[in-house]
């Protein structure tokens, strides 16, 4: 099954473009200042200004995203309304959700508007640095990447993308990444976990590909404390 990224789902609508900034990602993936050195893969990255803030830091960041096949003036203002529309999922799910890391709904509509207003920049700045493809096939060479992260497209989506795609993408992006894989959450966008996790991972270690189940420092959508970590085949040959 193929991935639209503005595909209707039954409930939730298209896949949203979420701009999310390094605050957050720091926590989903429970990144620290050690991960955030050579080259990082943000799969997919849509309106977050993870590369943006990385790469003032100094980080080879680089994002893949279909969105990016838009010219920055058609994304910007894209990327502003899919902030609106995620804040007023959140507004309209407030169970779904718990209030740490953001104080309220006034609070993510602030950071993400941020995220949005760095990412709009540094699209416009630096576009080399985001790639217009789409998993399950990227376009790089085997072990381009130290570090390979992946927030709210797998798992999330669970009601539009099936198990094999699952499984070519998170070995796609195993196959890029030298070190590590990590993917965020692990339920769906009702907070559902996904429930075939264990087969899905038995499949990628018959491929090779060892994984494990980490717990990280970040909670909004309801019960998202863990990532899944991908050991791609490479880190064992050592
Ligand atoms: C919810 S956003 C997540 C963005 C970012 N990782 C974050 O956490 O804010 C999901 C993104 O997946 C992108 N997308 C949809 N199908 C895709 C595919 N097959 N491969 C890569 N990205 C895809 C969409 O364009 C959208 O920007």
């Amino acid at each position: 099954m193929s991935a639209d990224s503005r595909a209707p789902g039954p409930d939730h609508g298209a896949t949203l473009i979420s701009a999310r900034p390094l605050a957050e990602y720091r926590g989903m993936f429970d990144l620290r200042d050690a991960d955030l050195a050579g080259r990082i893969l943000d799969c997919p990255g849509g309106g977050a200004s993870f590369v943006a803030e990385a790469t003032a830091r100094g980080v080879d960041a680089i994002a893949v995203d279909p969105a990016y096949s838009r010219s920055a003036a058609e994304l910007a203002p894209l990327v502003l309304e899919e902030v609106d529309r995620g804040n007023r999922y959140v507004i309209d799910n407030p169970d779904l959700y718990v209030w740490t890391f953001f104080r309220d709904a006034g609070h993510h509509r602030e950071l993400r508007r941020e995220g949005a207003r760095r990412f709009a920049e540094h699209y416009a700045l630096d576009p080399e640095r985001y790639i217009p493809a789409e998993l399950p096939d990227l376009p790089f060479a085997d072990d381009a990447f130290d570090l390979v992260l992946s927030s709210y497209l797998l798992f999330t989506y669970a009601d539009r993308l099936d198990d094999d795609f699952h499984l070519r993408a998170l070995r796609e992006m195993a196959r890029v990444a030298r070190r590590e894989v990590r993917a965020y959450p692990l339920l769906d966008i009702r907070a559902v976990p996904y429930p075939r996790l264990d087969r899905l991972r038995a499949r990628l270690g018959a491929a090779g590909v060892d994984s494990e189940v980490r717990g990280v420092p970040y909670e909004f959508q309801a019960g998202a404390t863990t990532m899944l970590v991908l050991a791609p085949p490479n880190t064992r040959r050592a």
